[in-house]
Parts: structure tokens; sequence; C-alpha cells
């Protein structure tokens, strides 16, 4: 029987990670969102594709939660966007009622799925979809540093005029400006950055990809970024559906990796077919370490704002 994946939100990039996963073809797909007719309609348009592809999943959109049952992996997009000038953090009040229902809703028919958080702020919302279905945490997990990640490998490759598949980069901590991007094992084919560029051109790097998603708000001015989040989700649904044991930038809860307990955050983690089955601890400088410290204590501080 085939996997089923069910995605929480078909805006931009509910509708993008279907996408993807359509083109994977590992999963049948169902697309759910609050506006009526919203996610029917570009699942029936998703699905008009799949003959040129010669695909076979199902895809199905609607309003009503039982649409879901039985889901393998449930993805959670639903909630407000971005606007120019917004901080990720400041989505917070609004996009948690949101969360808890999506996650409520999908739970009771889909006991068993693991769970993908893309809503922003993205770790206080993962932390969120833990707590209020109160899965094991290996089991709820958040998107945001394979997009992060990417987006330093992209700036990377353009600069040093190189193939995207010789950079490898790391992303880690917090979603939001106080992320830190590794310049000592992030490389390219196997060379650390740091001893690679210069160090302007470095740091210059660093800051756009901390602001990478801000980079993009600014210029669609409507909405946020939506085909690299979607394909970041897509990768680790695969990841799990295909038990890759695939180790990547995850919001993980940590119980004391990297010193920091009870909270989700950046951390390599490696994902399969249970959720993250281990969470890496990477050798960092003394530098990197306080950088994590402080994307840590913006986290907590989130964290504490949340009512359950
Ligand atoms: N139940 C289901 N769907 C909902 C609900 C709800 N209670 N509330 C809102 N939605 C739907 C909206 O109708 C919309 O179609 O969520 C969708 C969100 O889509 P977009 O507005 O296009 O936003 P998107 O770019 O997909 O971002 C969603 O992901 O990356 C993060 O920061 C981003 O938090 C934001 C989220």
């Amino acid at each position: 029987m085939r996997a089923k994946v069910s995605i929480i939100g078909a805006g931009n990039t509910g509708a993008t990670t279907a996408h993807w996963l359509a083109e994977l073809a590992i999963a049948d797909l169902v697309l759910i969102d609050i506006v009526e007719g919203l996610a029917q309609g570009k699942a029936l348009d998703l699905q008009q594709a799949m003959p040129v592809l010669g695909r076979d999943i199902k895809i199905r959109g609607g309003t009503e939660y039982e649409l879901t049952a039985g889901s393998d992996v449930i993805v959670i997009t639903a909630g407000l966007p971005r606007k120019p000038g917004m901080s990720r953090d400041d989505l917070l009040a609004a996009n948690a009622e949101i969360v808890r229902q999506a996650a409520l809703n999908t739970l009771r028919y889909s006991p068993e799925a693991i769970y993908i958080v893309l809503t922003n702020p993205l770790d206080v919302m993962t932390y969120l979809v833990m707590k209020v279905t109160g899965l094991a945490p290996h089991r709820v997990f958040g998107q945001a540093g394979i997009l992060d990640s990417t987006r330093m490998a992209t700036f990377v490759a353009e600069e040093l005029g190189v193939s995207v598949e010789n950079v490898h980069c790391y992303v880690l901590g917090g979603h939001g400006d106080e992320m830190v991007p590794l310049t000592a094992i992030s490389n390219v084919a196997g060379v650390p950055l740091n001893q690679i560029l210069p160090q302007e051109k470095l740091e210059a790097i660093v800051e756009r990809t901390r602001k990478g998603g801000g980079e993009i708000v600014s210029l669609l001015k409507v909405g946020s970024a939506y085909y690299a989040p979607g394909i970041a989700v897509a990768k680790m649904v695969e990841a799990v559906l295909r038990d890759r044991h695939l180790i990547a930038p995850v919001s993980a809860y940590l119980r004391g990796e990297y010193g920091l307990h009870d909270l989700y955050f950046g951390v390599p983690a490696q994902l399969g077919r249970s959720g993250v089955e281990k969470v890496i601890e990477y050798p960092l400088t003394e530098s990197e370490k306080e950088a994590l410290k402080r994307s840590a204590a913006s986290v907590a501080e989130n964290i504490a704002k949340l009512k359950f």
C-alpha cells in the first residue's frame, strides 16, 4: 500500500510541498485548508498533472479532516505568512491557535503519524505540536535548517562558481535572524568554507543567509518564500517514508544536547521511519557555541509565551 501524507494549509508552502512530493510519487497526498474550495481546487489541478508525469498517486483536497485519516506523515503549514517588516516571532499568537487546531484535528484521525511543522515561528510551533499532541518528541520535528542551509549553499556556489553539488552547508540554531551558519564545518568538496573564502565574503554570506527569508519577503511584498521551503519539507518526508537515516539540520527536541534542555532547536539530526533517530553533536568553536546560546535564549523566550 502506498504511504499517505496530509498537508494542512494549502497556501503557498503547502501547495508547493505537495507539488514537490507529487513529483517524487512516494505517497498519496491530501491537502486541507480552512478556505472552502482552495485545497480541493489545488489538489484537483495537481492530480490532473499526474498523467503527464505518468504518476499514479491520488491527490485529494478539502476542508474536512476525515480526509487525512490513516496518514503516515502530517505536514503543518497552516498559518499566516510574514508581511514586509514582520519578524517570524510576530506571528506567534495568531499561528499558535491555528497550529494547535491542525495538530489536534489530525491526531484524531492519524494517531500513528509523524509530524513535520513548517509554520512560523518554527521552533516554537514545533514545540507546541509536541505538547498539545502529547506525542513522543522524536515523532514531531520542524523544517528550517535544510532551507537555511540550501540558501547558504546557493550563495557559496554562486560566489565560487562551483557546482551546488560540491557545496555542503550547515546552519544550526533557531529559525530566526540569530541562526548560526557554521563556517568551519560547511565545506566545498571537503575543504572548510573558512579556508576558501576571505573573511569579508564569508561574513557577507552568513549575513545574507540569516536574512534570506526576509530578502524574499521584501521582494514579494505579499507572502513569503515557498519553493525552497517546500522542497525542504519534501526531502524530510522522503527521509521518513524511505527510512533513509538521513542526517540533516532539523528543528528537533533537545534533552541536554548542545547543553540545551526542553526546547526545539535547529541541530543536525538523523531522520528515518520513526522520525528523529538521533541528534548529532558537531564540534563547535567557542564563538559558535556562544551564538547558539543566544539563539536558544530567544527561542526559549518565545516558548515561554505559549499557553497550553
Ligand atoms: N486550518 C487550515 N488552514 C488554515 C487555517 C486553519 N485554521 N488557518 C489558515 N489556514 C491556511 C490559509 O487559508 C492559507 O491557505 O493556511 C494557508 C497558509 O498559506 P499562505 O498564506 O500562502 O502562507 P504560506 O506561505 O504557505 O506560509 C504558511 O509557513 O513558512 C511558514 O511563515 C510561514 O507561518 C507561515 C506558514
